[in-house]
């Protein structure tokens, strides 16, 4: 008998990187308000993740905080062990962590061939392998439980490119490319892989300086080029994060999901 709410998450337990703030910490109170079990919040910063840990408890739902550094395999390792101790098989796993890194903000660069090659591994370390680090330590986990849900956070520069961002939207495509192979390895587990793809995020301002930056001509020129004239929401990404966490995404795999106001279309 099919269920009266699809969305429901059948108490399973979720871990959702870079989970302390942003789309991360949207998507972790979101699962947790649709029926996980419990939510493990990792973030690079332990404060950051502990916070959101809190306020997913005063919902009523369990929740740990896991310091990890998505790029560091073993890190990972360590983290995931502390989240299923704490709960209990993860067979949800949100890949959100990502941008510059744990210790960089997110800026364009220069022309790419002006950039030194020693700057492009941090986009790699954390967009790129902190996916697959935290996939590697998951899978086997989903294939005992047969059933998973792993959903990455990309951008919309991996795909339609972005000039000043190459070695961030590589790092990015290669993320989605790897969702689509993992998808086929998965699927006779009941495990499915897919890939939300952002444009750009309102940046976390007071009321008065995002006052100011709306009214900014920069600002006006680039959301001319959307065609819902605003930036995203965490709310607007955990929307589509819950969605492929469900069951109603059950049939849907390998896929990348433009959520991004229209900035880019899919084909
Ligand atoms: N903000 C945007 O405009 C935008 C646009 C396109 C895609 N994205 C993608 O969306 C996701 C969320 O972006 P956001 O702007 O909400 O994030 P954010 O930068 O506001 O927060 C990211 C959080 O992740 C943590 N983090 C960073 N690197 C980490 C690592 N290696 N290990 C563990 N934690 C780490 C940080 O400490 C931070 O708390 C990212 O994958 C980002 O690349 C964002």
């Amino acid at each position: 008998m099919a269920k009266e709410d699809l969305l429901d998450l059948d108490g399973q337990f979720a871990l959702v990187t870079g989970a302390g703030q942003g789309a991360g910490r949207g998507i972790a109170l979101a699962l947790a308000k649709h029926g996980a079990g419990g939510v493990a919040v990792n973030d690079f910063v332990l404060e950051r993740a502990e916070a959101v840990a809190g306020e997913i408890k005063a919902l009523g739902v369990k929740a740990v905080a896991v310091q990890a550094d998505v790029g560091d395999h073993q890190s990972v390792t360590r983290a995931f062990a502390e989240a299923s101790s704490a709960l209990g098989p993860i067979t949800l796993l949100v890949n959100n962590a990502g941008n510059a890194g744990p210790d960089a903000t997110m800026r364009h660069s220069p022309l790419f061939w002006e950039t030194a090659p020693d700057e492009w591994d941090r986009y790699f370390r954390t967009n790129l392998h902190g996916v697959m680090n935290c996939c590697h330590v998951a899978l086997p986990v989903m294939v005992e439980q047969k059933r998973g849900r792993i959903v990455t956070v990309v951008s919309d520069s991996g795909r339609v490119g972005e000039a000043r961002l190459a070695a961030y939207a590589a790092a990015k495509a290669g993320a989605a490319g790897f969702v689509r192979s993992i998808a086929k390895e998965g699927g006779r587990y009941g495990i499915t892989c897919n890939a939300i793809s952002l444009s750009t995020l309102e940046p976390p301002m007071s009321p008065e300086q995002m006052e100011h930056f709306m009214a900014s001509d920069r600002t006006k020129a680039q959301l001319s080029q959307y065609t819902i004239r605003r930036f995203g929401t965490p709310d607007d990404v955990a929307g589509m994060a819950l969605f492929l966490c469900s069951d109603a995404a059950s049939w849907i795999t390998g896929q990348t999901y433009p959520v991004n106001g229209g900035y880019s279309f899919a084909v």
